[in-house]
């Protein structure tokens, strides 16, 4: 079975992106995808202060290892000063150079923000990124404007359309990640 990584974007506890990725869990086990959550609030930072490029403490390693050797992954993506947080890029830059595991690795993304963009800048940011790196960057994108208005962690996402483009990227990457799989 094929198994998709969702990635909490940020390292703020109980974050809106962690609550994103806890609802995409479960449209994803009903699809029948095997998932993960890495959440950036459970990251060990402190292995990695004071330059520690490829590190080879067990919990950075069980980190790269996890997102590395998905079949997939989803990133949860809020715009910190027009940009995706730096906690992201830290820790994405502490995964062993050159990550050629990243290359042609299928990865979806969704944006949030409480301004009017959803984190379009911060996806678009970061898919420049996986550009560099090769990956394939999965075109359905999900932006969530006015994160506080438009989610609920009870009701989920209360916007209409934003729902339904959210359940269309998980069907399609779901099923992406799936067929990909079966030709390995
Ligand atoms: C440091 C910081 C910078 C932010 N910058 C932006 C921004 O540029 N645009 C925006 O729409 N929201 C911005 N926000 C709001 C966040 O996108 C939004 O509150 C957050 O993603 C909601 O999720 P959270 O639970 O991670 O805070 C910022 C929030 C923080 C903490």
């Amino acid at each position: 079975m094929p198994k998709i990584v969702l990635i909490s974007g940020t390292d703020r506890p109980d974050s809106k992106p962690l609550h994103l990725a806890r609802l995409a869990k479960k449209k994803y086990q009903a699809l029948g995808v095997e998932t993960e959550i890495l959440s950036l609030a459970d990251y060990p930072y402190h292995a990695i202060i004071g330059g520690k490029y490829d590190s080879e403490t067990p919990e950075i390693q069980s980190f790269n290892q996890k997102l590395l050797q998905a079949d997939g992954l989803v990133f949860f993506v809020p715009e910190y000063n027009g940009s995706f947080p730096g906690a992201l890029k830290f820790a994405l830059d502490h995964l062993p150079y050159p990550p050629v595991e990243l290359v042609h690795k299928p990865i979806a993304y969704v944006g949030e923000g409480s301004g009017a963009f959803g984190g379009q800048r911060a996806v678009e940011q970061l898919q420049m990124m996986f550009n560099y790196l090769n990956a394939f960057n999965y075109p359905e994108r999900v932006f969530i404007q006015r994160i506080n208005s438009n989610f609920d962690e009870e009701k989920g996402i209360t916007d209409a359309f934003t729902a339904k483009l959210f359940d269309e990227q998980c069907t399609g990457f779901a099923a992406f990640v799936k067929q990909q799989h079966a030709t390995k």
